[in-house]
């Protein structure tokens, strides 16, 4: 497959193809998926999240990937690499690792899966100082996955975001230093 990008035991990560927008929209931009994200967007602002993804790739060489189960074949996730890019934050430009999955493939260890990939991989080919994660303390399973990655709590790096509800505010970040990979590895 010449767009792929990672791959683990269950899943493979790669680029974005014709007809994903689609899939997308069925599985991902859902109620339940979109809840702690602002709730569902419009068609046009997933294909603009698309081009950014691969604008990354040809720019910086990392992106947002869509996650293919093995098994099937089919679409179960959004996740990758992108630059801290909220007007809010107090980090711009820093290198941020995110996920999505889709509600039918929740709980089987899909994104902790997919998420510990694309941190070595962040690590190895592109040695940032260090790799932040965005989330709501509303969120438990996002910031359980950057637990799991070894990334610390960085209240300093907090900020309120008016795009979401009180529930999901502030916006809270873990992060993990080119050390702290080192260490965990
Ligand atoms: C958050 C999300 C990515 C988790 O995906 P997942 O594939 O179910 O996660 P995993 O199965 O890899 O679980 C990772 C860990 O989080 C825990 N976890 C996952 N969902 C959880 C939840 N809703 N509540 C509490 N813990 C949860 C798992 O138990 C596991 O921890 P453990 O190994 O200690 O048991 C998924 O629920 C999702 O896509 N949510 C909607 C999109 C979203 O909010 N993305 C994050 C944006 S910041």
């Amino acid at each position: 497959m010449g767009d792929l990008v990672l791959e683990t035991g269950r899943l493979v990560l790669r680029r974005t193809r014709d007809g994903d927008l689609d899939l997308h929209l069925r599985h991902l931009n859902t109620p339940e998926v979109m809840d702690h994200l602002g709730g569902v967007k419009e068609p046009h602002e997933i294909e603009a999240k698309f081009a950014k993804a691969e604008a990354s790739f040809a720019r910086e060489g990392f992106g947002f990937m869509m996650v293919v189960e093995k098994e099937t074949g089919d679409l179960v996730g959004h996740c990758g690499l992108k630059r801290v890019d909220n007007p809010q934050a107090p980090n711009p430009g820093d290198m941020e690792i995110g996920w999505l999955i889709r509600q039918d493939r929740w709980r089987r260890g899909y994104a902790f899966e997919a998420a510990l990939a694309i941190r070595d991989h962040a690590f190895r080919a592109f040695d940032p100082p260090v790799l932040v994660a965005l989330t709501s303390a509303a969120n438990v399973g996002s910031w359980r996955i950057m637990e799991k990655l070894a990334m610390e709590r960085r209240v300093d790096l907090d900020f309120r975001d008016p795009a979401f509800s009180d529930r999901d505010n502030p916006t809270i970040q873990y992060a993990i230093t080119r050390q702290g990979w080192q260490e965990a590895v």
